[in-house]
C-alpha cells in the first residue's frame, strides 16, 4: 500500500508512444531532464552520485513530474505549496521536481512503480540523504559534513520532513520541541530561575546555534569575533571600549556566564559576584586598593563600585 494514498491508474503504460500528444510533452520534458541531469542528477564537487542517482544517470532516465503525480497523486497535491515546487523554476523551469531528490524515475515508472528502481529517502542511509540535499543545499550549510550532527549520524531529515511538515523551514517540530526530542539533558537549565527564555517563544536554539554546524565548537554560531553570538543582541557589551575588560575578550561571555540557564542572577557562573571575580584578581581584591581607603570590603559586591564590568569609555578601572 502506498503510505500516502492509493496509486491511481497510471497513464504511462509500456507505450506511451500511443497518444503523440503525450509523446510530445514527454520529449518536452527528457530535453528538460537533460538539462536536470546535469544540475541536480550530477551532485556538486565532482563526487560521486547518490543513492539511486548512482550507476551514471543518463538524461533519459528522467521522466519529469507528471509522471509521478500520475501514481502518487496525494503526495503532488499536496506537494504544490512545497517550496520545493521551487525547483522546477531553476535552471530553465526544467521541471524535474520530483526527481531531483528521488533521482531518475524511469525505471521506476515503467516497472508499474518498482520500488528497487527508486531512491527512496525513508530507507537510506543518512549519509546517502545528506549528499542529495547538499547537492543543492551545501551553499547556505558547507559545513554540516563537520558538525556534531552529521559525526552522529543526524541527518537532514532527522529535523526536516520534505513531505510531512506543517511548520516553518519543514521542520518536523517546531523549536524547542524538535530539539529536546533528543536534547532532553539541555532542558532542566531552561526551568531554571534565571534563564534565556527558549520555552517562552523569546528566543530560539537556532539564535545561538547553527544546527547545520559551524567553524565553533558546540556548534555555537561564531565570527571573527567570539562573542558575536551574544553581542548581536546585547549591543551594549559589544565595544569596542577605550578600557577593554580583558576578560571579555579572552574568555568570551561564557567566561562568567551561563547561556542556557542558571540559579544565579544574571546568569552568572557563581552565586557570589566576588568570587567570580577573585577567581582571577583574588591578589587585587585584597591589596591596597581596595583597605579602608576605597571602602570595600569582601561583602560589597564587585559590581556596586565597577559598575561598566563589560568596558568603559571612561574609566579605566570601569567604574562608569
Ligand atoms: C505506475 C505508477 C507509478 C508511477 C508513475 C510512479 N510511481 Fe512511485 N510508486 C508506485 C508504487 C506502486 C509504489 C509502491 C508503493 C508502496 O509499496 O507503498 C511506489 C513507491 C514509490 C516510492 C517509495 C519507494 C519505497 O521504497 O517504498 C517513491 C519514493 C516513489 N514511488 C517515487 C516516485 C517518483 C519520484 C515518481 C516519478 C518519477 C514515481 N514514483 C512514479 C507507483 C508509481
Ligand atoms: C526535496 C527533496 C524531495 C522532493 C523534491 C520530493 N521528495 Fe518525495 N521524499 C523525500 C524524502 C526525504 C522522503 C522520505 C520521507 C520524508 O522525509 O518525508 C520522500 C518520500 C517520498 C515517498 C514515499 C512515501 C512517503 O510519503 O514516505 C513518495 C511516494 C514520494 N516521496 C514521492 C514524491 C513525489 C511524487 C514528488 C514530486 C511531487 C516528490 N516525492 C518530491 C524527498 C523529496
Ligand atoms: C534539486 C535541488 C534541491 C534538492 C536536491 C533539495 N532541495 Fe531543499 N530547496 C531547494 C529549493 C530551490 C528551495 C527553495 C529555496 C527558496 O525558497 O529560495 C529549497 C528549500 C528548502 C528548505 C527551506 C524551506 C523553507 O520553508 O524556507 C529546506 C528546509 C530544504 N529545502 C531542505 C531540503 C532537504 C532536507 C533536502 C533533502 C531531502 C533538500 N532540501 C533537497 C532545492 C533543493
Ligand atoms: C539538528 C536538526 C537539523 C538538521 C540535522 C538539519 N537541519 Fe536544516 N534546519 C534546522 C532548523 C532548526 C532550521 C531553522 C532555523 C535555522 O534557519 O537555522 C533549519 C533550516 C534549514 C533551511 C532553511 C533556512 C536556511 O538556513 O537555509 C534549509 C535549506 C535547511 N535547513 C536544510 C538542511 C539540510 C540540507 C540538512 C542536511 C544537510 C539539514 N538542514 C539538517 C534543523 C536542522
Ligand atoms: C535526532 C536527534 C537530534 C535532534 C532532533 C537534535 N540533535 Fe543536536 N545532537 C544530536 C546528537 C546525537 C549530537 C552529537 C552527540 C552529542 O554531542 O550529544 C548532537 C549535538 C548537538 C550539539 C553539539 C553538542 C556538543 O557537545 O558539541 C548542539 C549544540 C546541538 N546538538 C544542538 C541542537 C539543536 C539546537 C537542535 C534543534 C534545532 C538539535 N540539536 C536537534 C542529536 C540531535
Ligand atoms: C543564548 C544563547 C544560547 C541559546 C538560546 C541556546 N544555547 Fe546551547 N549553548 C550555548 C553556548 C554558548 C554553549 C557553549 C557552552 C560553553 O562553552 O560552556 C551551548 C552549549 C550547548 C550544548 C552542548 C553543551 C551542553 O550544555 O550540553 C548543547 C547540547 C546545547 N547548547 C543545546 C541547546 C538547545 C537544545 C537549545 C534550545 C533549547 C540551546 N542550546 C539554546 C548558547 C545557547
Ligand atoms: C536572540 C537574542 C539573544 C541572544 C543571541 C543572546 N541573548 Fe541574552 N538575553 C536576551 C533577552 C531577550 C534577554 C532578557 C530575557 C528576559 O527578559 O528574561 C537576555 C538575558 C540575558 C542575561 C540576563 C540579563 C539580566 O538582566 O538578568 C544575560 C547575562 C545574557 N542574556 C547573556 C547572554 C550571553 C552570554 C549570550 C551568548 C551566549 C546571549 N545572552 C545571547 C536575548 C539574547
Ligand atoms: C568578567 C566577567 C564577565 C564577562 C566576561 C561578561 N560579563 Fe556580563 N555581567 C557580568 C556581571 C558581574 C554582571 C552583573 C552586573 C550587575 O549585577 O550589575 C553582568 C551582567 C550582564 C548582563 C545584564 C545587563 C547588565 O549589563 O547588567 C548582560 C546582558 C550581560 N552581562 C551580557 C554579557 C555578554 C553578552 C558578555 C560577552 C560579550 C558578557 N556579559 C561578558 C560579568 C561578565
Ligand atoms: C577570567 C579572569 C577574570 C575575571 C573573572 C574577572 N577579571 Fe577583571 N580583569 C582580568 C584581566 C586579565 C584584566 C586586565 C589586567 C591588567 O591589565 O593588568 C582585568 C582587569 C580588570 C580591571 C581593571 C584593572 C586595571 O588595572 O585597570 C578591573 C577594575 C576588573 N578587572 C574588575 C573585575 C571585576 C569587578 C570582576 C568581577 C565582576 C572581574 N574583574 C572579573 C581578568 C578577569
Ligand atoms: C567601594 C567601591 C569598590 C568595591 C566594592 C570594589 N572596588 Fe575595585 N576599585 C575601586 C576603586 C575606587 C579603585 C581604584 C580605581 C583607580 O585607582 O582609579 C578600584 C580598583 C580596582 C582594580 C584595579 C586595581 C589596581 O591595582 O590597579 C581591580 C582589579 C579591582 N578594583 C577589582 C575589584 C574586585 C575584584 C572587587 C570585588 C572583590 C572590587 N574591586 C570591589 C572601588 C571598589
Amino acid at each position: 500500500m502506498l503510505r500516502d494514498g492509493p496509486v491511481v491508474q497510471s497513464p504511462y503504460g509500456a507505450a506511451p508512444g500511443k497518444k503523440p500528444g503525450l509523446r510530445a510533452c514527454l520529449t518536452l520534458m527528457l530535453g528538460a531532464g537533460i538539462l536536470c541531469a546535469t544540475a541536480f542528477g550530477a551532485p556538486a564537487s565532482g563526487s560521486k552520485s547518490t543513492g539511486a542517482q548512482a550507476k551514471e544517470a543518463a538524461p533519459g532516465d528522467f521522466i519529469g513530474t507528471e509522471a509521478c503525480a500520475g501514481c502518487h497523486e496525494e503526495v503532488a497535491k499536496k506537494f504544490s505549496s512545497n517550496p520545493h515546487t521551487k525547483i522546477a523554476e531553476m535552471h530553465g523551469k526544467a521541471g524535474i521536481t520530483c526527481e531531483g531528490c528521488h533521482g531518475p524515475g524511469r525505471a521506476h515508472v515503467e516497472g508499474g512503480g518498482d520500488v528497487t528502481k527508486i531512491f527512496d529517502p525513508a530507507k537510506a542511509s543518512p549519509k546517502d540523504v545528506d549528499k542529495t540535499c547538499l547537492g543543492c543545499h551545501a551553499g547556505a550549510h558547507p559545513n554540516f559534513d563537520r558538525s556534531p550532527h552529521a559525526k552522529a549520524n543526524v541527518g537532514c531529515i532527522s529535523c526536516h520532513s520534505i513531505h510531512g511538515s506543517k511548520e516553518d523551514a519543514l521542520l518536523k517540530a517546531p523549536q524547542p520541541t524538535l530539539c529536546f526530542q533528543c536534547h532532553s539533558d539541555t532542558k532542566s537549565a531552561f526551568n531554571m530561575p534565571f534563564h534565556h527564555k527558549v520555552n517562552e517563544g523569546l528566543i530560539q536554539c537556532s539564535d545561538c546555534h547553527d544546527p547545520h554546524g559551524t567553524f565553533g565548537a558546540n556548534n555555537v554560531k561564531t565570527t571573527a569575533d567570539q562573542n558575536a553570538v551574544c553581542t548581536k543582541c546585547h549591543t551594549e557589551t559589544r565595544g569596542p571600549f577605550v578600557y577593554e575588560h580583558a576578560a571579555v575578550k579572552a574568555e568570551g561571555c561564557v567566561g562568567c556566564h551561563t547561556p542556557h540557564g542558571s540559579q544565579n542572577a544574571r546568569l552568572l557562573n557563581m552565586p557570589n559576584v566576588n568570587q567570580l571575580c577573585n577567581q582571577c584578581h583574588n591578589p587585587v581584591a585584597q591589596g591596597s586598593v581596595h583597605g579602608v581607603s576605597a571602602g570595600s570590603n569582601s561583602f560589597q559586591p564587585c559590581v556596586d563600585c565597577h559598575v561598566s564590568i563589560h568596558g568603559s569609555n571612561m574609566n579605566a578601572a570601569f567604574l562608569r
